[in-house]
This record gives C-alpha cells, sequence and structure tokens, in this order.
C-alpha cells in the first residue's frame, strides 16, 4: 500500500516523503516517519564517496526512515546492493514504496532494530543517521562492517560536541569539548576520537575518507583499518589542545600524563586527499553547493588542526577585517593558508601566531590607504 505523502525529487531519484516534513534546520519528527529537506546535501554526499570508490559493494542504511539515501545510493550509485532498515514499520511503508517507485532491484527493506540486524549481518559500507548522538549505536555498527569497509555517521548533538553542553560532551563522549571560533573543528574531532576508542576495542583502527560540519551536524566516513597495530596507530593520533581566547595562544600534546583543558580529539588528518581528486558532484540535487564544499575540503591545510577566523582575529587586535579570499592570497606569500569548511570566515594556516598577527595588522583595510577606483 502507498504511504500518504508527497513526491520529490532528488538527485535523479524521485522519493515519497510525508506531507508534512522539516525543510530546514535539524529537523524534527512531524507526523510518524522522519524526512527533512534540508539533508539532501548529506545525501548527495554519500552518493558522491560511493561513486568515487568505483567497485561493487553491499551497503546497511541503519536508519533509513523514508529510505531516501538507500534509494539513492541504490539508483545513483552503480554496483550497489542496499538494504533499508529502520525499526519503525511505518518507516518500512515508505521504504518499500520508494524502492518500487524507482524499479530498485538492487534494493531491499528491512524493519529490524540495527543492533540485531548488524548482530547477524555485515556489510561493505555501513551509514548511520540517528536522531542526536550516534553514541548508543555505533559499536554495533562497527560489527556490521565487514572487513576494511567503511563506516559513515552523523552526529546532529552539535549543542554538547561544539561544548554549549559541555557536561554532556564528558558523559557522551569521555572529552572536554572547546568552545569560541574552534568549537565546530573541535566537536568534529572528538565525535572521531570516539570513534577511534571504540574501534580500538575491536583491534582496528580508522583513516578518514572525509569528515566535515555543515549546517546543524558533524559528519565523518572512515574506512576501517584491520588489526591491532592498526588500533594502535590510530590511538596514537589522539591528543588534547591548549587553546587561549584571551592571547590566542594555540597548541596541541599527546602527552596523556599532563592536565589538559581540552579533548581528547582526533588530531589526525580529516580527509584522505587523494580520494577527495576522485570524487565528482555531477548531476546531484545540490551541485553548486556540493561542488563549492568540495573545493574547500581538497583546498584545506588537513596537516593543520586549529582554525582562526577573521573576526577572531579582528577583535583581537581591534582592526576591520580584509577579505578573507584577499588576505588568503597574501598570506601565502609568507607560508601556506587556505580556507575552512566549517565557517566562511575560517582559515587554517602553517604561519606561526606570532607572525601571522603582524601580517594581518598589515593587511587590515585600517592600515591600508583607500584604494582610489
Ligand atoms: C534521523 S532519522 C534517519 C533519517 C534518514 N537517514 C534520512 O536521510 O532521511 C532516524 C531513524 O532511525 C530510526 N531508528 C531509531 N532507533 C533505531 C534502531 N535501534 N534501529 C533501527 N532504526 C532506528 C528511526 O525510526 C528513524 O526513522
Amino acid at each position: 500500500m502507498i504511504p500518504p505523502g508527497t513526491k520529490i525529487r532528488e538527485g535523479r531519484t524521485d522519493i515519497i516523503v510525508p506531507e508534512d516534513h522539516s525543510s530546514h534546520g535539524p529537523g524534527t519528527i512531524k507526523g510518524t516517519v522522519f524526512f527533512n529537506e534540508q539533508m539532501a546535501f548529506n545525501r548527495d554526499v554519500s552518493v558522491m564517496l560511493l561513486r568515487a570508490v568505483g567497485r561493487d559493494m553491499t551497503v546497511a542504511d541503519a536508519m533509513a526512515a523514508t529510505g531516501s539515501r538507500s534509494v539513492r545510493i541504490a539508483n545513483e550509485v552503480p554496483g550497489t546492493q542496499v538494504t533499508a532498515n529502520d525499526i519503525s514499520a511505518d518507516a518500512v511503508s515508505y521504504i518499500n514504496a520508494n524502492i518500487e517507485l524507482n524499479g530498485l532491484a538492487n534494493c531491499v527493506s528491512s524493519n529490524m532494530n540495527m543492533h540485531s540486524l548488524f548482530a547477524e549481518h555485515a556489510y561493505d559500507y555501513v551509514d548511520l543517521d540517528p536522531f542526536g548522538s550516534p553514541v548508543p549505536f555505533v559499536q554495533s555498527a562497527i560489527r556490521g562492517c565487514r572487513r576494511k569497509g567503511i563506516l559513515a555517521v552523523t552526529a546532529t548533538d552539535t549543542a554538547p560536541l561544539a561544548g554549549a553542553h559541555a557536561v554532556k560532551c564528558r558523559r557522551r563522549y569521555q572529552s572536554e569539548p572547546v568552545r569560541g571560533y574552534m568549537c565546530h573543528e573541535g566537536g568534529l574531532r572528538i565525535l572521531m576520537c570516539s570513534i577511534a576508542r571504540e574501534l580500538a576495542k575491536f583491534d582496528r583502527g580508522m583513516k578518514p575518507m572525509l569528515s566535515f560540519y555543515a549546517d546543524h551536524y558533524f559528519r565523518t566516513y572512515i574506512r576501517i583499518e584491520e588489526g591491532a597495530e592498526a588500533a594502535d596507530r590510530a590511538l596514537q593520533k589522539l591528543g588534547y589542545m591548549q587553546y587561549d581566547m584571551d592571547t590566542l595562544a594555540r597548541s596541541v600534546s599527546y602527552d596523556k600524563d599532563r592536565e589538559h583543558p581540552y579533548g581528547p580529539f582526533w588530531l589526525g588528518p580529516l580527509h584522505d586527499g587523494e580520494f577527495l581528486s576522485r570524487m565528482d558532484p555531477s548531476g546531484l540535487a545540490e551541485e553548486k553547493r556540493a561542488s563549492k564544499y568540495l573545493g574547500l575540503w581538497r583546498g584545506e591545510i588537513d596537516t593543520e588542526v586549529f582554525v582562526y577566523d577573521m573576526s577572531e582575529l579582528s577583535s583581537h587586535l581591534k582592526m576591520s577585517p580584509p577579505k578573507i579570499d584577499d588576505f588568503m592570497v597574501f598570506l601565502n606569500e609568507h607560508g601556506h593558508a587556505a580556507k575552512s569548511h566549517v565557517c566562511p570566515s575560517s582559515f587554517k594556516t602553517d604561519i606561526a601566531l606570532e607572525d601571522l598577527l603582524p601580517l594581518y595588522r598589515e593587511f587590515s583595510p585600517d592600515s591600508r590607504p583607500a584604494q582610489s577606483i
């Protein structure tokens, strides 16, 4: 039976979704089954990433709701065999309708608790997209990943991870979050740290393929590496931050015996640069946005953990901000600098703070005479 709803088109796929659904923000359940239009970009990235993997894969969408991500992957990524799972029977009626609507022979529905699904079955790619924190589900999702599989995790509990609810972050993630301009980079790295710790319990390590903050959520795609040595290598990439919001001084430490204000965080790379070079946004629902983000991810200086923000430097020096694109060109005459994806006014650089501050002062419009037109 076709469930009540409305038909939308996302990417190259038709999807029946509940008439009353979220269209922006973190999204709330409006009827019995959840759908958020704004997450089209999140689903686009899954399609783009799996297309770049370029080999036949079994896929489990552990919490599929309407099955929007599952049917997009099955329809838009050649060589995939998709299981669209949700604990809710109402959700499964949408999933079945969407499989039928797109005539997909490579997608099946499943109505199980994901913990039971992954106790019995394993897949090359597992997608975890829960309401709020993924923490209660990560261990089962890891079990559900085949050897050297890919695990994709969304976290929409931005307030704890970004330090607005520090107590909750300590409880859920056992990390001390960082506030201020580092809060989103910090939140993403706390999520990744908690996944690395969970993987290590299974003698498994991780190599991030792509990790980002967008809209109201964090998302990471990691390739699982097998063996105790891989787990130890990943654990060695966990460490701490010092970040003084008054002086802007910042540093990292791997010394577990010292007292640290913030962390632990994943201090390894967020992305796999070679893999990103193979990703192509053609034909996605939000092709322009995906292309813009892809450019930022590819250009980002992934060896640096800390972001600077133009507003942070401006208020610290009490000087007006220059245009960020012009400032990046100027900084690259003195070192290496590139915009960061976490915020349009943020960037990373290998230039030390004591050299960066005079450069900002020199380049601020307050220090330069107005250009005649
Ligand atoms: C945020 S929604 C998923 C949205 C979906 N991935 C999309 O892109 O539209 C979370 C879903 O998880 C399902 N869920 C919650 N707990 C579950 C469990 N233990 N096993 C399987 N599904 C679960 C809910 O029924 C809900 O449909």
